[in-house]
């Protein structure tokens, strides 16, 4: 329940997209925000009020003359009574509108009484979003501070292919939910590893784990939530990038090494997330090992850089955070690994409680002591980490 008593007025415009406003609509709700709805006209020729109704169990507000608001003033009313003003699809026309202070419908009347922040989700064919017109237009808008939100490249309802698309309705709620977290890490660089390390034995088999990436991947995140400038280096993981994060893919722990150590000097913030292999094969095998007679073959291990230690040995460290997953002794374990890598903060959990699902039991070691943070979705624990990081550098 990220958007938790969040009052979200929601503007729909004319577009081929305006479909895709119900399942956003769904989705803000399932996240605990309340959606009042705006339609224009020509949105309604796409998708009818009564849909959004439905959705939201609100009267839905199309006409600037309508009596259904108490005192005759819904333009006013509606965003007062909200949070956020999100125009999603917003199309061009809508868009010129509001960046010339234009008041014809109720939507942009509203738009332009608002005293709350504005976000909005361009839709329109690639040539119409190229053309210098709505560029000019877009470039008003972000310099009066609202926000925009993609658009995204692809196929488009013309049957044209370019950049012009609404972004997805799930990449709209993440972008929602990013606009009302603190922004706690402004101007602050975060390196962080996540999931596992592959160490090859011959081209196609190799020593790995079952880390899924999920929890470096939610931590990247709420990095970027609260402000941060993320680059996330990280192992074998089937995991999407999240939007604004700079995601470098690399396979064994040598590789994320040297990934690493290229990128450390510009960061504030490293945190190890990834479960590194401790040990890889000597050699790997040029061609694939053969099932043979005979005794099986041997494989000799050695150990793989300490990436973590090895950062926060650097002179010009960067505030360093590690994991301890343990499947016992969690207090005793975490403590000595914060010791011996002389790291300010690790976060401990037990295997079994952590890995490949999406929630989690953590506990923070730092010099004051252990923190459990209460069991709780690994994006919920992420921005948690995340609070607890900014007061360590002081940006609380
Ligand atoms: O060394 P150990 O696995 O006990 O500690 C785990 C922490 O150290 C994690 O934060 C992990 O990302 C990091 N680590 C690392 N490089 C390694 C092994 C662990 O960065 N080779």
């Amino acid at each position: 329940m990220e958007l938790k008593g969040k009052r979200i007025a929601l503007g729909i415009t004319g577009g081929i997209a305006a479909y895709k406003a119900a399942e956003l609509v769904r989705l803000l709700i399932k996240q605990g925000a309340s959606v009042q709805v705006a339609m224009t006209d020509a949105a309604m020729r796409f998708v009818t009020p009564l849909t959004f109704q439905a959705l939201t169990g609100r009267h839905v507000f199309t006409d600037p003359w309508d009596v259904q608001s108490g005192n005759g003033m819904a333009h006013i009313n509606l965003s007062r009574e909200s949070d956020l003003l999100l125009i999603a699809p917003a199309s061009a026309d809508t868009l010129a509108k509001i960046a010339h202070g234009i008041a014809d419908t109720l939507l942009t009347t509203l738009t332009l009484a608002r005293n709350c922040p504005l976000l909005v989700a361009p839709a329109m064919n690639r040539e119409m979003w190229g053309n210098p017109a709505t560029q000019r237009n877009i470039a008003t808008l972000r310099a009066d501070g609202v926000g925009i939100l993609g658009p995204a490249s692809g196929e488009q309802a013309c049957g044209e292919i370019g950049e012009g698309r609404m972004l997805e309705p799930e990449d709209i709620l993440e972008a929602v939910i990013a606009h009302f977290q603190p922004k706690r890490l402004a101007g602050r660089k975060v390196l962080l590893t996540a999931g596992p390390t592959f160490e090859a034995l011959d081209p196609v088999r190799g020593i790995t784990n079952l880390s899924s990436g999920k929890m470096g991947f939610a931590i990247a995140r709420a990095a970027r939530d609260a402000g941060a400038e993320v680059t996330l280096v990280c192992g074998p993981v089937s995991q999407p990038t999240p939007s604004g994060i700079t995601r470098v893919d690399v396979t064994s722990a040598q590789d994320m090494y040297q990934a690493v150590m290229q990128r450390i000097g510009a960061q504030d913030v490293f945190i190890g997330v990834a479960a590194v292999a401790d040990y890889r094969p000597a050699a790997a095998a040029e061609h694939k090992i053969k099932k043979e007679d005979g005794a099986p073959p041997t494989i000799t291990l050695v150990r793989t850089p300490d990436i973590l230690a090895e950062v926060a040995a650097l002179p010009a460290a960067p505030l360093c955070v590690g994991f301890a997953a343990e499947s016992r002794n969690l207090a005793e374990y975490a403590e000595r690994k914060r010791r011996s890598k002389k790291i300010p903060l690790i976060v401990g959990n037990l295997i079994q409680d952590g890995f490949g699902g999406d929630s989690n039991a953590v506990t923070l070691f730092d010099d004051r002591g252990e923190t459990p943070l209460p069991p709780g979705s690994k994006i919920e624990l992420a921005r948690a980490l995340v609070e607890r990081i900014a007061l360590l550098l002081g940006n609380a």
